[in-house]
């Protein structure tokens, strides 16, 4: 942990990533003691901004407990305390000087020497990411303390425009100082991935292709890309949630036990996990972009090309994609990982679905096959799908589950957001949720032979579509039935009487 003081300038504090994620979750962890003494927090963004309207923008998306509306309220006046305010611009030194200036003379001149710690929060775009970590190391770098940098995607668009920013960054400050967020890392069941793989003999040793026969991870939002048509269109749904999050969730699942819980030892096994994946092949690819719903309400009934905010009204940016990865190690050979993600779709969920091997010389031919599933959202759960004798006079199999739905079990659970927990973890500096630089490069090499086919419009690249609310593309289940994923016998059924 920090000694003494730690000022966090959170750069780009004007932005929407800032209001909406950042400030939220410094005032949890204030409010939940978890902010060290003498902690400041000072906004930099190129606005000019009085104070008040500062503190009204930064605060605007944190929710208050209302059953306890008056000491919450207490509290976020307190949290008030510590938030200053520094207009400047992203490339001149003078304003980092000036930051700098503010910050030594008003924050941290009763500190001892040696305990004047900096954390930067780049809430930026990536255009102006190395220009400001150039300013600030120049500038506004502690002599008398430790520094970190946090940074969050797009980090590049492709392995070599990673590499580039990574030695850009790289150049400035150390790796150790470097959190590169991604913040699926910081959700609950994505942390638990370890515990359950690790910490149950009952998973250990059917963890592999014996035993398993394909794996999903899918992503649904249910909303298109409305106002964000200028980003979306540069970065596509592969860049934007499948390179980065879908495939930190698979390579927990699929990485050897690390020696240690350390964070070097977890990253290191992710890195060879995925160094072990080849690029992925058009052929396993199935993409698609949504158009309108002439039925549909509002924003529904608009495709992705009819999205104000799209200047390219001929783009042919996947907004939906499902894409099948293969490990070529021991453990996994021959098993799919099916990734699959899309806006605009039916409903909201991130969920991880393994799916098992048909029980060799079945007695029990109705039998459906076992599927461990892992709610990352809404609603946390972890169930597992298996087969039970239907209870009474009957020899009839029916599917059931051991379902273990969070707020079910752990009543009166506040389950942090995923900010809170990353940014604690910088502050105690443990970087076991955060990206690796090598770590990116082998992320971004599986990804990038695709992405420059469909960039570059390649002819064998297809795109398919479907409609705005929708479950996806008509070609979406003999895709995944093609690689295996088999709901034959697959239904529930919760009998109230016994039958005969
Ligand atoms: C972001 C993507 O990284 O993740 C967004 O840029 C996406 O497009 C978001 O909506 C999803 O995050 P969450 O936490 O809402 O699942």
């Amino acid at each position: 942990e920090l000694q003494g003081s730690v000022t966090i300038v959170v750069l780009g504090a004007s932005g929407d990533l800032a209001k909406k994620k950042t400030y939220p979750a410094l005032f949890r962890l204030y409010r939940n003691g978890f902010l060290p003494k003498n902690t400041h927090i000072v906004g930099y963004a190129r606005t000019k901004l009085s104070h008040a309207d500062y503190l009204d923008r930064v605060t605007h998306y944190i929710k208050l407990n209302k059953d306890n509306a008056q000491a919450e309220q207490d509290l976020l006046d307190e949290f008030k305390q510590l938030l200053y305010y520094q207009a400047g611009s992203y490339d001149q030194d003078a304003s980092y000087q000036a930051l700098d200036a503010f910050i030594k003379s008003q924050l941290e001149s009763t500190m001892a020497p040696g305990q004047r710690n900096r954390v930067f929060y780049m809430a930026l775009p990536p255009s102006v990411f190395v220009p400001v970590a150039r300013g600030l190391r120049r500038n506004a770098y502690a002599t008398e303390g430790a520094n970190r940098i946090v940074v969050e995607k797009p980090f590049g668009k492709d392995l070599e425009s990673s590499n580039q920013l990574s030695k850009d960054l790289g150049q400035l400050f150390t790796e150790p100082e470097i959190y590169r967020i991604d913040h699926y890392l910081g959700k609950e069941m994505v942390k638990n991935v370890m515990t359950v793989r690790f910490s149950n003999v009952i998973f250990s040793h059917v963890w592999n292709r014996m035993y398993i026969d394909n794996v999903q991870v899918t992503f649904k939002e249910p909303f298109g890309t409305e106002g964000r048509g200028g980003y979306f269109d540069e970065f596509g749904i592969i860049r934007d949630v499948m390179q980065n999050h879908l495939l930190q969730v698979l390579s927990l699942i699929a990485m050897e036990r690390p020696i240690s819980t350390d964070a070097e030892a977890i990253r290191d096994e992710k890195v060879k996990v995925l160094k072990c994946i080849p690029p992925i092949d058009i052929q396993d690819s199935l993409l698609g972009q949504y158009v309108g719903d002439a039925n549909g309400e509002g924003d529904k009934k608009l495709g992705y090309l009819e999205d104000p905010t799209l200047k390219n009204k001929s783009s042919l940016t996947p907004t939906f994609a499902a894409l099948v990865l293969w490990i070529q190690n021991e453990r996994w050979e021959g098993v799919p990982f099916i990734l699959k993600a899309g806006k605009a779709l039916d409903s909201a969920k991130v969920e991880v679905r393994i799916q098992f091997r048909n029980v060799a010389g079945n007695l029990y031919k109705s039998a459906a096959r076992n599927e461990l599933v892992i709610r990352v959202q809404p609603d946390e759960a972890l169930y597992m799908k298996f087969n039970n004798k239907m209870p009474g006079l009957s020899y009839q199999t029916i599917q059931t589950d051991l379902d273990l739905t969070y707020e079910n079990r752990y009543t009166d659970l506040a389950i942090p957001d995923a900010y809170e927990s990353l940014l604690l973890d910088v502050l105690r500096n443990d970087h076991s949720n955060f990206v690796r630089d090598d770590e990116l490069g082998a992320a971004w090499r599986i990804f990038t032979p695709l992405l420059h086919k469909i960039d570059q419009h390649d002819a064998a690249i297809k795109m398919t579509s479907y409609k705005y609310g929708s479950r996806g593309p008509d070609e979406l289940d003999d895709f995944v039935r093609k690689y295996g994923y088999d709901r034959s016998n697959a239904h529930y059924d919760w009998p109230v009487q016994s039958v005969l």
